[in-house]
């Protein structure tokens, strides 16, 4: 093998690796920050109880204005119940419904407090290798029929909830996830 060639089996490798992705950055590891999707492909199969409890404890780690922490975490896992509040819910999937003292819409900073929450839970179920979507549509429906059945603390409405499920394996970010804005038109730097 010639010098020239040697060098070029060596150098095209390294400078492959250095070239960031197009597009989605495909190249950053799974269940990171980078490869987020809402997941639509769920499949049935369960979670194991210390899962469940790892994304929780990353929800209730989220931040919040001056700690408050007014955050409710009420897990739904009855099948009958998860498919009344998301029709198409599959079976294992689970509902983590965030709700805060107030009408779930007016009731100020609270609203970003879980909403950070529900964003701490969708991206520590996807880290351990689960599929996650935040909802915010069947918010009115669940606060006006279904309060008392999930047994939302005294004065609580629903905020957001987000679903935890087993997925398709093999489908990441670059063939799941929508388009996003182009950078340049949503960033100014001063
Ligand atoms: C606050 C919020 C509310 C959402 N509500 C719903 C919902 O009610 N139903 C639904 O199917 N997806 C819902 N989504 C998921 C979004 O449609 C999804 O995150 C967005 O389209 C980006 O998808 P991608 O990350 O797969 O590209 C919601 C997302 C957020 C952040």
């Amino acid at each position: 093998m010639n010098k020239r060639r040697i060098l070029a089996l060596v150098v095209f490798p390294v400078l492959l690796a250095a070239v960031p992705a197009f597009g989605q950055q495909n190249n950053a590891p799974a269940g990171s920050i980078i490869n987020h999707y809402a997941a639509r492909n769920f499949i049935a199969g369960s979670i194991p109880k210390a899962d469940m409890d790892q994304i929780l404890q990353a929800g209730i780690r989220a931040p919040s204005a001056g700690n408050r922490q007014p955050w409710f975490f009420t897990v739904v896992q009855n099948q009958d119940l998860a498919k009344r509040i998301v029709r198409d819910n599959v079976d294992g999937n689970v509902l983590i419904v965030i709700s805060a003292s107030g009408d779930g819409k007016t009731n100020g900073g609270a609203i970003l407090d879980c909403a950070l929450a529900a964003e701490n839970i969708y991206l520590a179920a996807q880290a351990l290798g689960y599929g996650s979507r935040i909802y915010t549509g069947p918010m009115d429906a669940l606060n006006r029929d279904l309060k008392t059945e999930l047994s939302l603390p005294s004065g609580h409405s629903a905020v957001v909830l987000v679903r935890v499920g087993r997925v398709q394996p093999g489908v990441d970010a670059v063939s799941a996830a929508s388009s996003r804005k182009a950078p340049d038109s949503l960033v100014r730097y001063k």
